[in-house]
């Protein structure tokens, strides 16, 4: 079996280590195994990111776009091989696989040319006798801690503005699925970036996060996953005072309004709930359906659904593969099991699929007559089944849709434009898809208000997170 390695200051190793097996989720095969590494390698990987800084952050930003384009060019030219191993670690289907490489090259794409567009100030001064000016510095080691339901997508998107800025990366791959994250950094080799500037371990979560907590030559910590996780981040990066990028759990409610367009409803609520299997932070958790259309939505909906063909990620024809793992099948099966017993209705799907009795999978369900006292609408389900509540008003919808820690998606759909404006108004979300259920792309800020994380992914705001102010008056007498 094909043992991956870790990758620190240009070199590749992990003979010798105990490791951690990687499992196909649609099958129980093995897919190749990674160094269980942990502090001692994490704080290696710290070092030579440290004194790679001072290099890589005195070429101009044009040179490391140089770099981003080789690495955006190889992931183009590599994009079957990235997408297969993904689709082997994490069950995601195929096309969506292929559709995850486009979407994390663009972030590199993005980046290499935003990086040129770090602009200081210029400010008007109170004396004649000073200059004030402000200067932008890239904030120097950053730890990307990634997760497995976007493994490369998430990786481009923090590791792409970071080394545009100039920043050095040591990235710590999710324990599921870090075989994706290792062929990202084969390219990246490929892609000539100089020793210490891109850098990963795997391993113990816990050993590495210490090491990376106790170092103080880590200056940035960008994070995808938990809000539970990232809570614990936000206590231990505390007395380092680390700056910290959180992008955390949602619970994303998906409103129809009696004015909307149906079928776009249900196609959007198709992308948006049955994307990786439901398995995104922004997959629409809860819909609520304005009762003037919720009989006509309910059926069209649950028609479309069954029409997903459910398997192994590597058919072409698989619209939504398995759960990541045993737990993830376990809590999908408990959300529906709790909204039955206090009187929801399965209208498609409600059970495992159990076709071939093994792997993860779940079939794509649509329950009905759903209440705020079930389970379902309340905790991220993270799998492939979309609850449905009537509501009587706009206002009921709102409420509903507001009532909750999270805050990282919503989604409405209305065809009465003054109506959308005004509901979109009064959601405490940050990212809203508007009669579209699939809002992500390259150039937009994404994250989430409240419990969903600290600052955005993505666009302008994405390079920010990566660069200090430093103000700097300059005597001129
Ligand atoms: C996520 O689930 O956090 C990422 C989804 C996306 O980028 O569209």
């Amino acid at each position: 079996m094909k043992l991956y390695n870790m990758y620190i200051d240009g070199q590749w190793f992990g003979e010798g280590y105990e490791t951690i097996k990687v499992i196909n989720p649609a099958n129980g095969e093995l897919v190749g195994e990674v160094p269980y590494a942990g502090e001692k390698e994490t704080n290696q990987a710290i070092n030579v990111a440290h004194t790679g800084f001072k290099k890589w952050s005195s070429l101009t930003a044009y040179d490391r776009a140089g770099y981003l384009r080789k690495l955006y060019q190889l992931m183009m030219e590599h994009q079957e091989e990235l997408a297969e191993m993904m689709t082997l670690e994490m069950g995601k289907p195929i096309k969506e696989s292929r559709g995850e490489v486009q979407y994390a090259a663009s972030f590199i794409d993005w980046f290499a040319e935003e990086g040129k567009r770090i602009y200081g100030e210029t400010i008007p001064t109170h004396a004649g006798s000073k200059r004030l000016q402000v200067w932008k510095k890239p904030v120097g080691v950053v730890a990307a801690i990634t997760p497995w339901n976007f493994p490369i997508a998430m990786l481009t998107r923090k590791m792409g503005p970071a080394l545009a800025a100039g920043c050095t990366v040591v990235i710590k791959p999710s324990s599921e699925t870090p075989i994706s994250a290792i062929k990202l950094i084969e390219l990246c080799e490929k892609a000539g970036f100089p020793k210490g500037v891109v850098n990963l371990v795997t391993g113990s979560s816990s050993k590495i996060t210490k090491a990376i907590m106790e170092n103080n030559k880590v200056r940035k910590i960008t994070f995808t996953g938990s809000t539970e996780v990232g809570k614990i981040l936000i206590r231990q990066s505390a007395d380092q005072v680390k700056k910290l990028s959180l992008e955390l759990g949602g619970h994303a409610p998906l409103i129809v309004l009696d004015d909307a367009n149906v079928d776009t409803a249900v196609k959007g609520a198709i992308a948006s709930k049955f994307r990786n299997t439901g398995q995104t932070c922004i997959c629409a958790n809860r819909i609520y359906v304005q009762s003037g259309i919720y009989d006509e939505f309910v059926e069209k909906f649950a028609k479309a659904v069954k029409g997903l063909k459910v398997g192994n990620g590597m058919d072409e024809m698989v619209d939504v593969g398995p759960l990541i793992n045993k737990e993830g099948l376990e809590k999908v099966e408990n959300h529906v099991e709790d909204a039955v017993s206090k009187g929801a209705k399965v209208v498609a799907g409600g059970s495992p699929y159990t076709k071939e009795n093994v792997g993860f999978f779940y079939t794509p369900t649509v329950i009905k007559d759903v209440n705020e006292s079930m389970v379902v609408m309340e905790e991220e389900t993270f799998g492939p089944v979309a609850p449905i509540q009537k509501v009587e008003t706009e206002e009921e919808a709102i409420q509903l849709a507001n009532d909750t820690p999270y805050g990282l998606a919503a989604y409405v759909f209305t065809e009465n434009v003054a109506r959308g404006m005004r509901v979109i108004e009064r959601l405490d979300y940050g990212i809203v898809g508007w009669n579209d259920g699939a809002p992500s792309a390259a150039q937009v800020p994404f994250g989430g208000m409240k419990e969903s994380g600290v600052g955005r992914e993505g666009g302008h705001e994405g390079i920010d997170a990566f660069v200090e102010t430093q103000y700097v008056a300059i005597g001129m007498e």
